[in-house]
């Protein structure tokens, strides 16, 4: 499976509210918490915590098999459930039959999700008067974390000059990264930027269009799209008054 090439880490926890007493400011929970950091669930642990106004009273740990308290009251508790088979052994039990299911759902329902990066390849700063150009490589909205951003010029990985951002999470699960490369220009090279991801079956590869700086490809853009209008408004406006002066004609007014 191509999914284990990245590190996974899940924790999912249920917190149970056993009871409050409001006018007092106490505050009682269960914490129940199934933690895995691997693709066959081989670590999977179950920590079953019991916590009085947020401080934890007693845990029983899955990996230890029963209980530790951590108060006096906790440890008095963790004597006597550690020496009751019955407790023990559904706690045990517990570990596959909350965590096992859930871990796995949540490894089939987002962990082994891929999604594709978006890719752009902008000019960053034109090269002016012999200071070098700054071509940047931005990836969005792409998951998991893991990518690899690389600089080719005329084939061959650049590896200096480059400096690239981690991957930053957006907080929704996605991630973006950004990598720029500083650069003379030289006439007829080819320069690219290769983005390699989980989500993409093959490296794909982004080659920069030298031709022509970006913000003079959007004023040719606009133009065009105002150019376009224009003609539109013009026919609109020709085909009203053909029908106008055609009524006028089949109508004498005499
Ligand atoms: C459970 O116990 C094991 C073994 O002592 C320990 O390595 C692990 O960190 C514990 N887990 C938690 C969440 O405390």
């Amino acid at each position: 499976m191509s999914s284990s090439q990245h590190w996974i880490s899940g924790v999912i926890i249920l917190s149970t509210l056993l009871g409050v007493d409001g006018f007092n400011g106490y505050y009682q929970n269960a914490v129940s918490q199934c933690r895995f950091s691997s693709w066959d669930l081989s670590d999977l642990e179950y920590i079953q915590s019991y916590v009085f106004n947020k401080a934890e009273v007693i845990r029983f740990n899955s990996t230890v098999g029963k209980y530790v308290g951590y108060t006096e009251f906790g440890v008095h508790n963790a004597e006597a459930w550690n020496n009751d088979p019955a407790i023990l052994a559904q706690r045990r039990a517990q570990k596959d039959t909350i965590c096992k299911s859930n871990a796995q759902i949540t490894i089939n329902a987002v962990l082994t999700k891929k999604i594709e990066p978006e890719v752009r390849l902008t000019m960053g700063k034109a090269s002016t008067g012999g200071h070098p150009a700054l071509l940047m490589c931005s990836a969005y909205n792409f998951y998991p974390k893991m990518i690899r951003v690389t600089w080719h010029r005329d084939g061959q990985e650049v590896t200096g000059d480059v400096i690239s951002s981690e991957e930053l999470a957006d907080g929704d699960w996605y991630y973006q990264t950004h990598s720029h490369l500083e650069f003379t220009p030289k006439a007829g090279e080819k320069i690219s930027c290769m983005v390699e991801h989980a989500s993409l079956t093959e490296p794909r590869e982004f080659v920069w269009d030298p031709s022509m700086p970006e913000p003079e490809r959007n004023k040719i853009a606009i133009g065009a799209a105002a150019l376009v209008l224009g003609l539109i408004v013009t026919a609109a406006g020709f085909i009203y008054y053909k029908t106008k002066s055609r009524g006028r004609i089949l109508v004498p007014s005499g």
